[in-house]
């Protein structure tokens, strides 16, 4: 077993992992990125080697980059991993001209995206999808009790009236000034909220993986910015046949705009395609 050996225990995710390996009886542990401070991690490994426990600390980084991919990225980067989760029809659509989007894909495909929400930190969605679809943002699978993503509202303009689903569920509220809400970040930006900066906000918080669920104003913002680290994109077995809503609420106004991904996974769940993508750091 491999464990990632997280000395910042001072951000909140987890509680110091030293104290946690010893309780737990481990007998190895392997390191495969230490702290750059090494009174950090030097009394981590100290500590560890005084209860006994045998120490490696030459395991290949990219091995502890498999384990903890969002607090590595942050770690790297001082920004969550984002990662764009859509459901869109064969030719692109993500809901129809009236705002109807319920739903797309398949039970099957649903259901893998609540698999998503249970790897994540937070599930973030703008205020178009809150108003529209009213959603929980939860991860609701049979049998499921583990973790729930804390979701996370980018607000703008436009205020949420009260009794909306997700609001039960303690979100953190992002918005450009303060909104009353009881947890909240303040990111003022040019047009709405500055998600740079929000992410940042949120990385402080601990939350090192933001699912992002759309809709395409966020989407279209969040990877203009340069922000998105990968996707998951399930294409249902459907034509919209027309032109209604796409991924990202902009537009393709050139070649030179297209960015080049890595296809990482492709499978079929139930009727549809699930395609999972990372974003290529250097563009070729
Ligand atoms: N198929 C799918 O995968 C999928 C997923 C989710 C949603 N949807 C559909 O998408 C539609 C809603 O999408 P939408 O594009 O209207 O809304 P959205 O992207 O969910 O929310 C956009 C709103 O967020 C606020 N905002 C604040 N700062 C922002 C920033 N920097 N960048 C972008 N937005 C910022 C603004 O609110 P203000 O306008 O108040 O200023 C903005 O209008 C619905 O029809 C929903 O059913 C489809």
């Amino acid at each position: 077993v491999v464990v990632t050996l997280e000395p910042h225990d001072h951000h909140g995710r987890t509680p110091p992992c030293t104290e946690a390996l010893i309780a737990a009886g481990v007998g190895r542990v392997a390191i495969s990125r230490l702290d750059p401070n090494p009174e950090v991690s030097g009394a981590g490994v100290a500590r560890l080697r005084r209860a006994g426990i045998e120490v490696v600390t030459d395991v290949a980084p990219e091995v502890g980059t498999t384990v903890d991919p969002g607090y590595f990225h942050w770690w790297g980067t001082g920004l969550p991993r984002v990662i764009l989760k859509t459901a869109s029809t064969l030719d692109g659509q993500t809901a129809a001209a009236d705002g109807t989007s319920r739903w797309i894909t398949s039970e099957e495909a649903r259901q893998d995206a609540h698999r998503l929400r249970s790897e994540v930190d937070a599930v973030m969605v703008g205020s178009g999808t809150v108003l529209s679809d009213d959603p929980h943002l939860d991860v609701r699978l049979p049998g499921y009790e583990g973790h729930q993503p804390r979701p996370v509202l980018v607000l703008g303009e436009r205020r949420l009236p009260l009794g909306l689903a997700v609001l039960a569920r303690e979100p953190i509220v992002v918005a450009p000034r303060p909104a009353g809400y009881h947890d909240e970040i303040v990111a003022p930006g040019r047009r709405g909220v500055d998600l740079k900066s929000a992410l940042r906000a949120l990385g402080e918080r601990g939350v090192f993986d933001v699912l992002v669920e759309g809709g395409a104003t966020l989407a279209g913002a969040l990877w203009e910015a340069g922000l998105v680290s990968e996707g998951v994109t399930y294409i249902a077995a459907a034509f919209a046949g027309g032109l209604g809503r796409s991924m990202f609420d902009r537009t393709f106004s050139t070649l030179s705009d297209l960015r080049r991904i890595d296809i990482t996974d492709v499978s079929t769940v139930g009727p549809d395609v699930r395609i999972a993508w990372r974003v290529r750091e250097t563009d070729s």
